[in-house]
């Protein structure tokens, strides 16, 4: 990768492995894992707004018609993507957390902080979906824009989160936070897999006929967005599959829109690549 092209490490600052004391070799446990999960989505989500943030005026200036249609669809995923993040959260995780810590509104700060950015991805929402539906011109100043107009809060929320999960720390003896979150996260995945619509195309062969799938435009940041790289590799285990599911989600879903991960910071193996239009 060139050093000389900016690339999907910033201008929006990542989540390091530090502030939740997860080390290679010394592996972090209890609610300290569960805010290692979370920093590991959260980098997700930040890789993919640098990726449209650094490339959203050049695409608009070097890129073809078919450039900017696909760039406003991986910029309305990722925003897609931010939208369930957050909504999972409030519907689900922040209520299961005042739950069994049996503390009332113990996670409503994070609450507050979403009502502190939400217009503003909102309106960016509408804006690069209806670019991505062709209803609405290509306007690289205005993307860079929005973001800007709710990114620094969104930066901060993503990082206050994690300390807010280390807090829990204090409830580790009692509370088994790995095992909760992961079937948080089983049931969110399951979720999503029972929405989806496959049709044989004929000759007895599977076919994803329904491009906007959780499984073709969602699913697929997981792999495009994470750096397996990232800080010495600490967390190449991600998404956690075996080798051969990682491969076989990748030919399934990954591939169907390669044309809008293109514009990612890594490959569908997690591995960095440089940005097309940086
Ligand atoms: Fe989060």
């Amino acid at each position: 990768m060139s050093d000389k092209k900016p690339w999907v490490d910033g201008p929006f600052k990542l989540i390091p492995a530090s502030i939740s004391g997860d080390e290679i070799g010394n592996r972090a446990k209890g609610a300290r894992k569960m805010a290692v999960e979370m920093s590991i989505i959260h980098n997700v989500i930040i890789r993919g707004v640098n990726a449209i943030y650094l490339q959203c005026i050049n695409v608009g200036e070097r890129g073809t018609e078919k450039d900017k249609i696909d760039f406003a669809n991986f910029a309305a995923r990722w925003s897609e993507l931010v939208h369930e993040h957050h909504h999972a959260e409030e519907e689900s995780f922040f209520p299961g957390i005042n739950k069994l810590t049996e503390t009332p509104g113990l996670m409503d700060g994070n609450i507050a902080e979403h009502e502190q950015f939400n217009a503003g991805l909102e309106e960016f929402e509408r804006y690069i979906a209806a670019v991505a539906d062709g209803k609405e011109a290509y306007d690289g100043q205005k993307i860079k824009d929005l973001i800007d107009s709710f990114m620094p809060v969104l930066n901060n929320h993503l990082a206050s989160e994690i300390e807010t999960l280390l807090q829990l720390t204090k409830w580790d003896d009692k509370i088994p936070w790995e095992k909760w979150f992961e079937e948080e996260i089983g049931a969110k995945a399951k979720a999503s897999m029972a929405q989806q619509r496959y049709r044989t195309n004929g000759k007895g062969k599977t076919k994803n006929t329904d491009a906007l799938n959780p499984q073709t435009h969602i699913f697929p940041t997981a792999f495009i967005l994470h750096d397996k790289t990232y800080e010495n590799g600490i967390w190449s285990a991600f998404p956690p599959l075996p080798w051969i599911a990682s491969v076989l989600l990748r030919l399934l879903f990954v591939r169907v829109n390669a044309h809008w991960w293109r514009f990612a910071g890594c490959d569908g193996s997690s591995t960095p690549k440089e940005l097309p239009f940086a």
